[in-house]
């Protein structure tokens, strides 16, 4: 809802289509931001329909369908509900829309993206997985309410897992291009990264039921318009890894550089190696849940 409703703002699309099960609510949030369309001053066109298929072609497909974290859940406790609903839409969008590049945004967020790559058979450049700009986003707002500078003037990366093994390379981050470990004691440096791997579940905790939704929503459509801008940004994304950083064949946060038809490439940062052997841990964690989703 919150990702079609910035796609709509950015008046750069014919059309938004909202793919839901329940094909009312689709329908639902779709004319009311049809109803947006003053306010929001754009032309967009917004439709809500119940299959892939009625959806017809699209250049980009955001999949979020599945079920949410109830209080106490981790992300992984999703994997095998979550991953017959990914793989089931990856495979139709794969025949519905065969040039398509798709943004997964479903949890386990690392352990769909690849299993959404494996079920639409498309190459690994079309299909990513949000995560790292959102994760990103919530250590930037975290950072910025210590006063060191607002939020979007702190610089930083978040990568490996969305979860657990999230890897936030403090030697990579600034706040208005000062290094931010000499700008926030490293104690509280230290929480503000052990509280941005919590936010999600700290959003679920406080909802009761649901989990966060407009930064994720907003992050989601971030990386779709700089993809169609062709912009050629560098973001934190779930990415088939190729080499870079000792890590491959894995689905894993790396910075990544996005174009028009999906990641142009890896870019490679210069990690510290304590920084760089959590990266490598968070891929091997996903390569064992991965390899217990294929055994079930
Ligand atoms: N990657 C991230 O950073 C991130 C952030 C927030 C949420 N999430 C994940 O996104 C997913 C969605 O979260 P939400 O809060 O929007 O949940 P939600 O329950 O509000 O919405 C999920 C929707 O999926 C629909 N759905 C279920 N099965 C479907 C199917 N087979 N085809 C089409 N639609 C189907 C449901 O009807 C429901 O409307 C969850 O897995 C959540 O954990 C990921």
């Amino acid at each position: 809802m919150i990702a079609a409703m910035r796609l709509a703002d950015a008046d750069v699309f014919d059309e938004v289509v909202l793919v839901d099960i329940d094909e009312g609510r689709a329908a639902g949030v779709a004319l009311d931001l049809t109803h947006t369309a003053a306010l929001g001053r754009f032309s967009t066109r917004i439709s809500g329909v119940g299959t892939v298929e009625a959806a017809g072609p699209a250049d980009y497909v955001i999949i979020t369908a599945g079920k949410p974290r109830t209080p106490g859940m981790s992300r992984s406790d999703l994997i095998s509900t979550n991953a017959a609903i990914v793989g089931d839409i990856a495979r139709r969008v794969a025949v519905t829309s065969p040039r398509a590049v798709i943004v997964v945004v479903t949890n386990p967020l690392d352990e769909m993206t690849h299993h959404a790559w494996l079920s639409s058979g498309f190459p690994a450049e079309r299909v990513v997985g949000m995560a790292g700009v959102l994760d990103t986003a919530r250590f930037q707002a975290l950072a910025a309410l210590t006063g060191a500078a607002r939020a979007d003037k702190i610089q930083a990366w978040a990568l490996g897992s969305h979860g657990e093994e999230m890897v936030i390379p403090l030697s990579q981050a600034t706040a208005a291009g000062r290094p931010l470990n000499a700008v926030i004691p490293a104690a509280e440096l230290d929480a503000i990264v052990d509280r941005a791997r919590g936010s999600g579940a700290e959003v679920v905790g406080l909802l009761k039921s649901g989990s966060a939704f407009m930064a994720p929503g907003m992050s989601a459509a971030r990386m779709v318009l700089a993809m169609n801008a062709d912009s050629g940004e560098i973001m934190p994304a779930a990415v088939l890894a190729d080499g870079t950083y000792g890590i491959r064949d894995v689905y894993v946060g790396l910075p990544a550089r996005l174009g028009r038809a999906g990641v142009r490439e890896i870019v490679q940062l210069d990690l510290q190696p304590g920084e760089l052997a959590m990266l490598r841990e968070a891929a091997e964690r996903i390569r064992e849940r991965l390899a217990r989703l294929e055994a079930a």
